[in-house]
């Protein structure tokens, strides 16, 4: 029986799941993306060098491993292209590993005219993300399988959707016909169907990893509506968005894997109770290098809270916790998790842990070198027990530093 990981972003995004992915996809042989789009951005450090991916799976990195797009992504042809030449120009080779559902959704140039012209108040990507998620539900959308077909056919079907949002662009329409068109032939090679899908889930010899992007908070459903994207992040979109159902996954050994940044961060408007906008949120920002990989923004800082966390574990039933960026939080003098909000203002009731920034006769501590849970600092120790007794959920993966072999697997 083979193994499934499915890695989930219990935040809002950006939690850092591309090393525990990367790692896992060491040992994997498929690697899927159920949702999003180039709204999301990945950052992964291998030997010093960052690789940055929106569009594809971090496994890619991987070179046994395919790479599937699935059904419920929103695909931008000139990101995907973009992004498969540049790893192989790095001598990652992407042809044959890269597949893409047939019912995958195209992002067109029209869609991020539309956010950027509509969405400034909520703060989105402006990546076209939630127009072309529009457009899927209106069922006007131009999907991957229509890219194949003839030219006449792909200008009337991007003509359609440019009419019913009565836009009148012709320079626009024109790059928008010829950027899809210009990548069909590549493309071709890279569709699959709904039968591909099932067939590598029941394969029981199969190593399979599925990747979510964006974050629970950031659910369309779950997340804090209106500030959130257009997408299904959590557990439920696995499934629409691959089209498997739960025997699929009983295949294999299944675990579902929540990413948590051991503190929080937010990028965009929308609430974020725990925030803190002093200088221990500019700490976090600088040192923790909180600066969005998509649009370079600067993200907002706060306190972990274990109630939205607690909340984020009910959604989508983690089975283990990465913890991430615990070298981060440790270098600050004193550290609090939120435990729960004042009955009359709804204000965050803030509990204090030591930190782990030095050791008990004042030496400095370094958590980068650190590799066993036995070696850990006492206080990392006790956050770390806190929220797991919390939420009642075991944290497995703890990320000490931003190298690729820096992850502590606690057993
Ligand atoms: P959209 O997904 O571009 O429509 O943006 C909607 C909201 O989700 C905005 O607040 C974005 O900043 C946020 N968002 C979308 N994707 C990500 C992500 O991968 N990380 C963090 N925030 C994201």
């Amino acid at each position: 029986m083979g193994n499934l990981h499915i890695i989930l972003d219990a935040q809002f995004g950006d939690t850092g799941k591309g090393k525990i992915i990367d790692f896992l996809g060491i040992k994997k042989n498929f690697c899927f993306r159920f949702q999003g789009g180039s709204n999301a951005g990945h950052t992964i450090v291998v030997n010093g060098q960052k690789f940055f991916t929106h569009l594809l799976p971090s496994a890619i990195l991987n070179s046994s491993c395919t790479c599937v797009l699935g059904n419920g992504m929103v695909i931008n042809l000139n990101d995907l292209m973009y992004e498969i030449d540049t790893f192989e120009r790095l001598g990652i080779n992407c042809e044959n590993r890269v597949k893409i559902s047939e019912n995958a959704h195209v992002v067109l140039h029209l869609h991020k005219l539309i956010d950027s012209k509509n969405n400034k108040h909520l703060g989105t990507t402006c990546k076209g993300i939630g127009p072309c998620y529009a457009d899927k539900m209106q069922r006007i959308g131009l999907r991957i399988r229509d890219v194949l077909s003839p030219d006449s056919e792909i200008k009337s079907m991007i003509r359609k959707v440019y009419n019913s949002h009565n836009v009148i662009d012709e320079p626009l329409f024109q790059k928008d016909v010829y950027d899809v068109i210009r990548f069909r032939d590549y493309l071709e090679k890279m569709v699959v169907d709904l039968k591909f899908i099932k067939n590598v889930f029941s394969d029981t010899t199969n190593n399979i990893l599925i990747e979510g992007a964006n974050g629970l908070m950031l659910d369309i459903d779950h997340g804090t509506y209106p500030f959130v994207t257009s997408s299904n992040c959590s557990i439920g979109g696995v499934f629409t968005g691959l089209g498997i159902n739960p025997t699929d996954l009983k295949h294999h050994h299944t675990e579902i894997v929540g990413i948590v940044k051991s503190y929080v961060t937010r990028v965009g408007t929308g609430p974020f109770p725990t925030e803190q906008a002093n200088d221990i949120g500019r700490f976090l920002l600088t040192t923790g290098q909180e600066y969005g990989v998509t649009t370079g923004r600067n993200r907002r800082c706060g306190w972990l809270d274990l109630v939205q966390l607690k909340y984020s574990c009910d959604v989508n039933g983690y089975d283990i916790l990465n913890l991430t960026k615990l070298d981060i939080l440790g270098q600050l003098d004193d550290i609090y998790l939120c435990t729960g909000y004042t009955p009359t203002d709804n204000k965050p009731i803030l509990l204090r842990f030591d930190s782990w920034k030095t050791l008990y006769d004042k030496r400095p501590y370094n958590m980068n070198d650190c590799t066993t849970w036995e070696s850990l600092h006492p206080n990392a120790k006790k956050y770390i027990q806190f929220i797991e007794s919390f939420l009642g959920v075991p944290v497995k993966y703890i990320n000490t530093g931003k190298e690729r072999h820096q992850l502590l697997i606690k057993n």
